[in-house]
């Protein structure tokens, strides 16, 4: 079915809807913000890589754009509105097998009038600069003279800041409106236009360029007006004429562009729970939306285009979340990703020098120039007016080694040693030349003090076991792809042979950092039973928490997760078990992860447990989680939490290795897997597993540590591996 379903109109849930009823194709993102206007709701169109720098500001937004989804429409002189007379009947939903999002509401006036309107929007999938939209509206009680204002509105700011100045606003044809923009401090230029199917007044006042259609509607005829607009901006490198098109022309192309995106990218699973396979629509449906094709200056924001949220910038997120979707289903668009990175190699050097390092170090925040984008401050505290330096950029160095290992990840799925000779190897180099300068001798032997891991609710710590393995992998593989820089080896060798890297306690316990095992531990289950909330800051000042053993997200975890092998199924065991305990997950970024991990040691109902509840934090029934936007990460993380978490499929070795390990209520899982340029298509059942490609080649895999050979087909039983489970 595909569908996100809106089963009624509650003001409450306005915004989670419009982020969750965004429409797009990677360029442009447009929230699904009702039609007319409701308190609070925000509206909001957002174009890949359009930032704004405001004055005063150190960071740059992701600018809201002039607006062209709104319509009032006014019926004998009321305006329409659903909190006034009485809503009849209601639908909504985004089809997300065409991308179009519908309304239709059978709507009695505050006169006792009755009527139907419908609404549909979409961002073509093909023409990328394009949006569509219509309005239907049919007098179901007696002749009604119907008005409809409509057009473009740059009234729309990034909650109060107006990120842009007004150029030009023209008509053309008494029929196509034009507005220009420029970005006030980083200087992008975007034309809005915009053409209704019928003819109306013009005015252009306060910022808003409209135009009046008004029209004597006779009951039961329906009166329906088109619109059709475009987006473009400096960024575009090529210029984009205003086309002669229909709403219905444009769907019949998107439409076939969808088509083809589900047949290759869905994940298709027989659960008991049908939550399961929308949760994994969902999720594929906006991780396509959010990235940018065929663009390398542009990467995907913490919340896609789906809202202002981290004002849009790029973070790990990007490189450990969201590139896999790609990289296994569409290689170019995870090339593509890394490219960005690479785009700004000499930012991250001028900010590792800045530093006192050498090498590169990237950003923890990244937008359009590569430039470091943290606030310097988090939100003020309205109690004592101070306001918590943001340490992320200071110290959350893990990023370096993940954009490292995104590099390697792509090259062993694909192979390509054209971009390891053109991007690859430099940028693993100087990824790997910033940690050596990074490390610091200290107790005979190299240390990395000082930093912040994952777990953002423990700072300015020693030895974060995550970021230590994660640097010594980035420079164990720089050294691989630069054989020949003699220089650089020397160094590398010291680095590899002397890094402290955490091995576990005579308890088995792996410690997180240096300090972790020796804080005090307290009872989290308040905080766990609100989580994502971080509801934990304020019973404790940052400092307190510090203090603790409290985990805002999976971080020891992460480094099973992205290093199958590296550690004794047993040990991963006990130290879940012992981090688990001590994690509230209020990233977001952190249930999917525990699902797989929990997965590979056997927890298979663990497992299901948090990929259920990783598949609610942007869909489940809390009103206010998603309102500034979808946690991009995490819907890349219930993708991965199926293909590498249930599905079992693991890179990490020589091999591509299959190990299912399916949830008690799925009957089957099939999708396609893109390896070493080659479609492989996948379909597990509990005890069969089935793959097949269209090709001749043979590919050499490792099924249940089993190699076997897959030309074309290959069917494995594995009712005899399912008891052993
Ligand atoms: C998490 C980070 C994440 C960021 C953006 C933070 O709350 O702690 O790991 O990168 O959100 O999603």
């Amino acid at each position: 079915m595909r569908k996100i379903i809106e089963k009624e109109f509650a003001l409450n849930y306005l915004n989670k809807y419009g982020s969750q009823m965004t429409v797009g194709n990677g360029y442009l993102g447009v929230r699904g913000a009702l039609e007319e206007e409701y308190p609070e709701q925000v509206r909001g169109m957002y174009v890949a890589g359009i930032y704004n720098r405001p004055s005063g500001s150190t960071s740059s937004e992701l600018v809201n754009l002039p607006d062209v989804t709104r319509f009032q429409v006014m019926l004998d002189d009321e305006v329409f509105s659903m909190q006034a007379g009485k809503v009849h009947a209601y639908e909504r939903y985004l089809d997300m097998n065409t991308g179009e999002l519908i309304r239709k509401i059978t709507w009695e006036s505050s006169n006792g009038k009755h009527y139907q309107l419908n609404f549909y929007r979409f961002a073509s999938k093909v023409a990328k600069h394009m949006i569509a939209a219509k309005v239907e509206i049919t007098p179901l009680s007696e002749n009604t003279r119907v008005k409809v204002k409509t057009g473009i509105d740059a009234q729309q700011t990034n909650f109060g800041t107006q990120q842009l100045a007004e150029s030009s606003l023209r008509i053309f044809d008494e029929k196509l409106m034009v507005g220009e923009y420029e970005t006030i401090e980083s200087k992008q230029r975007i034309t809005v236009a915009t053409k209704v199917s019928e003819k109306g007044i013009f005015t252009a006042k306060n910022r808003q360029l409209m135009t009046d259609v008004e029209q004597k509607v006779t009951a039961n005829q329906t009166f329906t007006l088109e619109k059709i607009s475009l987006v473009k901006t400096s960024l575009d490198e090529v210029d984009t004429e205003f086309p002669n098109t229909t709403y219905a022309e444009l769907k019949l192309t998107s439409e076939a562009a969808w088509q083809d995106f589900w047949a290759h990218a869905s994940v298709r699973v027989e659960s008991t729970n049908d939550f399961d396979q929308f949760a994994l629509d969902f999720a594929c449906y906006h991780l396509e939306i959010m990235t940018p094709k065929n663009d390398f200056r542009c990467s995907v924001g913490a919340k896609g285009l789906t809202g202002e949220g981290y004002k849009g910038h790029v973070f790990w997120d990007t490189e450990i979340f969201i590139m896999p979707f790609f990289l296994y289903n569409q290689p170019e668009i995870a090339k593509q990703l890394l490219q960005y990175r690479y785009l700004h190699l000499k930012e991250a050097k001028e900010k590792a020098l800045k530093n006192g390092y050498k090498g590169a170090l990237y950003p923890w925040e990244s937008a359009f120039t590569g430039e470091e984008e943290t606030p310097e401050f988090a939100a003020i505290n309205i109690r004592t007016g101070t306001r918590q330096k943001v340490a992320s950029a200071i110290s959350e160095h893990h990023l370096v080694a993940d954009i490292a290992y995104a590099v390697c990840e792509y090259e062993v799925a694909t192979s390509d040693a054209q971009f390891m000779v053109e991007y690859g190897a430099e940028l693993l180099l100087e990824t790997a030349e910033f940690w050596i300068s990074r490390a610091t001798s200290r107790n005979g032997r190299l240390e990395i003090l000082d930093v912040i891991g994952p777990d953002e609710y423990t700072e300015h710590i020693d030895n974060n076991t995550y970021t230590n393995y994660m640097a010594h992998y980035n420079v164990k593989k720089a050294l691989e792809w630069n054989k020949e820089n003699t220089d650089f080896e020397a160094r590398a060798k010291i680095f590899l042979e002397n890094l402290y890297l955490p091995v576990a306690n005579e308890s088995g316990l792996i410690p997180q950092d240096d300090t972790f095992l020796q804080k005090d531990w307290i009872n989290l289950d308040k905080y766990k039973a609100a989580q994502g909330t971080q509801g934990i800051l304020l019973d404790y000042s940052r400092q307190e928490v510090n203090e603790l053993q409290i985990l805002k997200q999976a971080d020891l975890v992460m480094l099973f997760y992205l290093f199958p092998k590296m550690f004794k199924a047993e040990m991963v065991k006990e130290n879940l078990r012992y981090y688990e305990e001590r994690t509230i997950h209020d990233s977001s970024l952190s249930k999917a992860i525990h699902a797989i991990v929990e997965n590979r040691v056997g927890n298979r109902e663990q497992a299901y447990q948090f990929f259920q509840e990783a598949c609610l934090i942007d869909l489940g029934s809390e009103p206010h989680s998603s309102d500034d936007g979808l946690h991009a990460a995490s819907l890349g993380a219930i993708w991965l939490a199926v293909v590498f978490g249930f599905a079992g499929m693991d890179t990490s070795g020589e091999l591509l290795e299959i190990t299912p390990n399916l949830p008690n209520k799925w009957k089957s899982i099939a999708f396609e897997f893109v390896w070493k340029g080659e479609q492989i298509t996948v379909k597990m059942m509990p005890n069969t597993l089935q793959l097949s490609k269209s090709t001749k080649t043979v590919l050499e895999l490792n099924i249940y540590g089993e190699k076997q050979q897959l030309t074309d087909i290959l069917t494995i039983n594995l009712e005899r591996k399912d008891e052993s489970l």
